[in-house]
């Protein structure tokens, strides 16, 4: 992950009325801000787990958040997107990332910081040579962005009536998806 220590890029002007997106800063100091927002975001969020913030401390402490950016607003962070690499079985040679969680504060929905966040994390994921990514979540949400379910694509351990909420992505220019069981980071556990 790139370091970003300019103490004024967090109130950059914003474009387009668009929140400024960068990654998380390595000294530390944004982890409270995005534990409290995780946290506030899923709050309500019917099937939620709870554990969404502690997963991306789990990650981080791990050493696998291999993607961390934050959407900063006047300075204040408002949301946040994370991912990490997961594995498939039997293994295709190439680098595929679960994506989540992804949060904006409450008082920030619906203005398309969510679309943001995740258009630039997969531009990051393409410059950086990913093959492709998953994720699981409401589709309606996810594709937009090309996400969809591919059948012989599963996840390890997911209920067959919540398959077609386990989403993938190519990031390489290629076609086709791979027929494999993806295995999340144990800290999703
Ligand atoms: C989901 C979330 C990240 C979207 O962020 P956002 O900044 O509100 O999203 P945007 O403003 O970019 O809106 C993108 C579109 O997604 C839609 N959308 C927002 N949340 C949605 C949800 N939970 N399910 C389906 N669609 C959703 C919006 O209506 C909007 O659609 P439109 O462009 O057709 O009007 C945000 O609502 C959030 O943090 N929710 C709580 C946590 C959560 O559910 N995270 C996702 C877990 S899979």
């Amino acid at each position: 992950m790139n370091t970003i220590t300019d103490a004024t890029s967090a109130t950059v002007p914003t474009r387009q009325g668009l929140p400024v997106i960068r990654p998380e800063r390595v000294d530390g100091s944004d982890i409270g801000a995005i534990r409290a927002l995780t946290a506030e975001a899923f709050a309500k969020v019917e099937h939620a787990s709870g554990t969404e913030a502690k997963i991306i401390d789990a990650l981080r402490d791990a050493g696998e958040l291999r993607y961390s950016l934050v959407a900063v607003r006047a300075g204040r962070i408002v949301g946040h997107v994370a991912a990490s690499r997961v594995t498939l079985d039997p293994p295709d040679g190439g680098w595929w990332y679960g994506i989540g969680p992804l949060s904006v504060h409450p008082d920030f929905q619906g203005q398309g910081t969510g679309s943001g966040l995740m258009r630039a994390l997969l531009d990051l994921l393409i410059v950086y040579g990913a093959t492709g990514a998953v994720l699981l979540g409401d589709p309606s949400l996810y594709a937009r962005f090309g996400f969809a379910p591919h059948e012989g694509l599963t996840m390890a351990g997911l209920a067959p009536e919540q398959a077609s909420y386990f989403q993938g992505l190519r990031l390489d220019g290629t076609v086709g998806y791979p027929e494999a069981t993806v295995s999340y980071s144990p800290a999703f556990d």
